[in-house]
């Protein structure tokens, strides 16, 4: 750090001394004293002055009349004003009025260096620019790197958010390649899994979806290396094999310190060569890719994990109960083909898919006396059963997300005319993922020999849903499982 010469004003003799022993001793700066503000005035206007602190309070003219003075005198000049820890609101006063910044007494040597540091480089910086001929130049030039900034970070911004957007790696692969191409401007762009000494393109653009084998290939430097590179003319192009009459760069996907995966991007539209801006984008697509795809492979198989656990323990609960074994299994696959059928949405079959096998979770809170009872409920072992809807959501609910599950498991007794449970929703306030569990868990209960009552035959079953079409069930729903192979009469399960 250049040493600069710098201007004391204080009433107080002691405070200049010390002040002008730091800045001398320790900074190795020049310093002159004044002993009020008009002292103060009277030197900034024979000399000049890298930096200026000064007292607020002093007589004659006080730190922040000086304030007002100097920044008209000198207004470059960046001026510190003094302060005593009671009187911080002076010192805020002071910055609002132009002040570069404010200490405090008794002073900390290590804040004194940082603002003396700071304040003498941006002075140097300010007049290499306004010393300089060019200054309109310089000028440009530096909002132009502003400029690029920004642009940059705006980049990075939307890699962000469009990838925190997706949760499927395809889905990502096929972005990171139409992102790429489209931000560096090439002709060529590939994503490709490295698996078994090849890598596959999963995605590609102006080139084939094919798999290359990585022997003998620059991929093999960057897999070896875990580094971006970047080919020169004459080297083999991996994606095609003739040598390459444009730049070729490859950039690794790491996880957990392993390649996994290459982002291949050639033949610039203008011919030109990578920039180090574009290069650096690129590595931070990659990077940003790379956690991405990480944090989805963790979420899946904490996800896998908990859909095992949770179906392990609804196959506990149907194993308490021979009748209704694969009850949930065979419910849910009733569901996901009148979900086909209405054409529903893919995350609300997502919902069909987890929800269903855990529609009746509920019942572990039923005793067994209840539960498989030969003959007929009384009222209260009937409510102990039409509790476990509730139960069921409750149980679910500390795993936060699963908000349609949750409902599936809370709302699949819901019947369409409101005379259902636990809520007594009715029509299109049951959710509809709901109304179509209501329809394959009551054919396949139907269908099932219970405790106290034999399986009905299919076609009883179904004229019993067309039966209770449009009160119990709904009618839409209903038509649409007559459509399904169970519906038909042909079970897949
Ligand atoms: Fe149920």
């Amino acid at each position: 750090m250049e040493k600069g010469k710098i201007l004391i004003i204080d009433d107080d003799p002691l405070i200049c001394d010390l002040l002008s022993g730091i800045l001398k001793n320790i900074k190795g700066c020049t310093t002159d004293t004044a002993v009020d503000g008009l002292d103060g005035i009277e030197k900034i206007q024979k000399d000049k002055y890298d930096i200026v602190f000064t007292d607020l309070q002093m007589p004659r003219l006080s730190g922040m009349d000086f304030l007002r003075a100097a920044k008209k005198i000198e207004p470059a000049t960046p001026v510190v004003v003094i302060t005593g820890c009671s009187s911080i609101e002076g010192a805020i006063n002071a910055m609002k009025e132009g002040a570069s910044d404010f200490v405090t007494k008794p002073f900390r040597i290590d804040e004194i260096n940082s603002i003396v540091d700071r304040l003498i480089s941006e002075r140097r910086l300010f007049s290499k620019i306004t010393e300089n001929a060019d200054y309109d130049k310089i000028v440009k030039g530096l909002n132009l790197e502003l400029f690029k900034r920004l642009q940059e970070i705006s980049i990075l911004h939307t890699i962000s958010t469009e990838l925190d957007k997706i949760y499927d790696n395809r889905e990502i692969f096929e972005r990171i390649v139409e992102m790429a191409s489209r931000l560096l401007k090439v002709k060529e762009a590939s994503f490709g899994i490295v698996e078994n000494g090849n890598l596959k393109i999963k995605r590609a653009i102006g080139t084939r979806e094919r798999t290359i084998p990585i022997s003998g290939t620059l991929f093999e430097h960057v897999i070896n290396k875990r580094d971006y590179y970047l080919a020169s003319f004459g080297e083999v192009n991996p994606h095609s094999g003739p040598p390459l009459t444009s730049p070729f760069f490859s950039i690794p996907f790491i996880i957990k310190g392993e390649v996994f995966g290459i982002l291949n991007l050639a033949n610039k539209a203008d011919g030109s060569e990578f920039t180090e801006d574009e290069i650096s984008i690129a590595l931070t697509l990659a990077k940003k890719a790379a956690l991405r795809i990480e944090n989805n492979a963790l979420y899946e198989l904490f996800y896998n994990n908990l859909i095992n656990t949770l179906k392990s323990l609804v196959i506990t609960i149907e194993a308490r109960d021979s009748y209704t074994m694969q009850h949930s299994e065979r419910v849910t696959g009733f569901a996901l083909e009148i979900a086909e059928v209405m054409k529903i949405a893919e995350d609300e079959k997502d919902a069909i898919r987890f929800g269903g096998y855990l529609h009746d979770i509920g019942k572990i809170s039923v005793r067994d006396t209840v539960l498989l009872k030969p003959g007929k409920l009384t009222d209260e072992e009937m409510k102990e059963i039409r509790l476990h809807p509730v139960i069921g959501y409750n149980i679910i609910e500390p795993i936060g997300s699963f908000k349609s599950e949750r409902l599936l498991i809370r709302n699949h007794h819901e019947n369409f005319n409101g005379r259902g449970y636990p809520d007594g929703l009715a029509g299109d306030k049951i959710p509809l993922i709901c109304r179509i569990l209501a329809v394959a868990d009551t054919y396949d209960a139907m269908t099932s020999t219970r405790p106290y009552r034999k399986a009905l035959s299919h076609k009883a079953a179904i004229n019993e849903l067309q039966r209770c079409s449009g009160t119990q069930f709904d009618g839409e729903v209903a038509r649409a499982f007559l459509q399904t192979a169970a519906g038909r009469g042909r079970s897949v399960i």
